[in-house]
């Protein structure tokens, strides 16, 4: 972003310039008088604002201002005075002309300036950052990334930290996570090539892991966070359906060698983030569920799976809202007066809206659109968003549907015997009918009960 800054005095000139480009993401091109500014403006075109004193002994700042006026340019017009626009005759319409013009009288607050300087240039470019944030964590897994890496100063200010296809320690990365800094910044231009890098990365590390249970479950958190990243930011492409895929066969790794289903859930829940943990528990907990049935077959596991760590994708959008983890105990959330009607309504649409996601995307398997349309239906018909009761909802929903109930009930809670019987005291009084019928018994089956 471009500045012409228009001062006749040089120390000013120079010291306002240095600070404009120490604060902000911007370049500023300085000029000395109106008349020169003037000759500059004629040559550049791309200058997002100009910002000018007043009194100067070649060409005032009403020289310039007459100049952009006559010439159509809609460049927003700081000026800096001690008279007011109105006594002057070339600057009367000023704040009128544009809503984006300025008036500042001296002695001008600086940090005042920077403020305004930022709203014109959200407003004149739609964004100030050219940078995009992506989760520090991602940067533990490897050694070297394809583009560079900044840390974040302040709204303005970026410093580059890792270099491009440079070998980097993971010290460096730790050191800033025990400063509490949550994200690193890549450039715009370079998100998509970073992601589509990293997934790729990360799905031959989820290919080889080979169900050993933390690490696999480490990867497997990570895959999700970066499917619901890349979902977000790029929308649904070919390497989130690799990614996903990796996530489903890895998690299948991890519960073939681990035979307790206890202590795998009981290691996924890190209180790190809710959704995430909960769809990867809902993964496994459906799975197994599945694994005890005699009608599933392989491309159904798939399905119950890709659903479970997508079910709750749009969900995201309020998770800068509310903290996520309330939708744990659904008529609690509900009923909860704090939480705002617009979020609850996001909270009732998002069935429908991850589905939506899910069938333009044209990339995953059929069928997992309409099970997740259905996930939040209940055995009596008193669920959303059609009401469906367990006699019209499909088998394979009435499974998922309980692994994704069980999956909420359980989070943060110590996975022991007494847990397991209170939960299935729970769901056999009010899911065994219709179509839950089987998928009870499977539940029950699958932690050794
Ligand atoms: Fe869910
Ligand atoms: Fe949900």
């Amino acid at each position: 972003m471009k500045i012409l800054y228009v001062e006749d005095e040089q120390i000013i000139r120079e010291v306002f310039s240095l600070q404009l480009e120490a604060k902000l993401d911007v370049k500023v091109f300085e000029a000395e008088s109106g008349n020169k500014a003037v000759e500059f403006l004629k040559k550049n075109s791309d200058i997002d604002l100009v910002v000018s004193d007043y009194n100067m002994p070649d060409g005032d700042g009403d020289v310039v201002y007459k100049y952009l006026k006559e010439s159509y340019k809609k460049i927003p017009f700081f000026l800096f005075s001690s008279v007011a626009p109105s006594d002057v005759n070339g600057l009367k319409t000023l704040l009128t002309d544009n809503s984006l013009n300025c008036h500042f009288i001296k002695p001008i607050e600086f940090e005042v300036v920077i403020k305004k300087i930022i709203e014109v240039l959200r407003e004149v470019k739609g964004d100030v950052s050219d940078y995009c944030k992506i989760k520090i964590m991602h940067f533990l897994k490897f050694n070297t990334i394809n583009c560079d890496v900044y840390l974040k100063l302040s709204e303005e200010k970026f410093v580059k930290v890792i270099l491009k296809d440079a070998l980097y320690s993971t010290e460096i990365v730790h050191k800033y996570t025990t400063k509490s800094i949550e994200y690193l910044y890549v450039l715009r231009d370079d998100y998509k090539n970073f992601y589509e890098n990293f997934s790729r990365g990360l799905a031959f590390s989820l290919e080889h892991e080979k169900g050993a249970l933390e690490t696999g479950v480490d990867l497997q958190l990570t895959g999700l966070v970066t499917v619901y990243e890349m979902v977000h930011n790029l929308g649904i492409s070919k390497e989130v359906v690799e990614l996903v895929n990796g996530v489903y066969k890895s998690t299948l790794a991890v519960l073939n060698t681990n035979k307790s289903l206890s202590k795998i859930l009981q290691n996924i829940m890190k209180n790190y983030n809710f959704i995430y943990e909960h769809s990867l528990l809902t993964s496994y907990v459906a799975s197994a569920i599945a694994a005890t049935m005699d009608w599933i077959t392989e491309s159904t596991v798939q399905k119950l799976m890709i659903s479970s760590l997508l079910h709750d994708l749009s969900l995201e959008k309020i998770s800068d809202k509310v903290d996520l983890i309330k939708t744990k105990n659904i008529d609690e959330f509900l009923a909860d007066n704090q939480i705002d009607q617009k979020i609850k309504k996001t909270f009732f649409d998002h069935p429908q809206d991850t589905s939506t996601i899910i069938k333009n995307s044209y990339m995953l398997p059929p069928d997992v659109d309409w099970i997740i349309l259905q996930h939040h239906e209940m055995p009596d018909g008193s669920g959303f968003p059609h009401k469906l009761d367990s006699h019209n909802l499909p088998p394979i929903s009435c499974l998922f549907i309980l692994a994704e109930t069980f999956s909420r009930r359980v989070y943060n809670r110590v996975i022991d015997k007494k847990l397991i019987a209170e939960q299935v005291d729970y769901f056999s009084k009010r899911y065994n009918t219709g179509n839950f019928k089987k998928p009870l018994i499977g539940l029950t089956k699958c932690f050794n009960i």
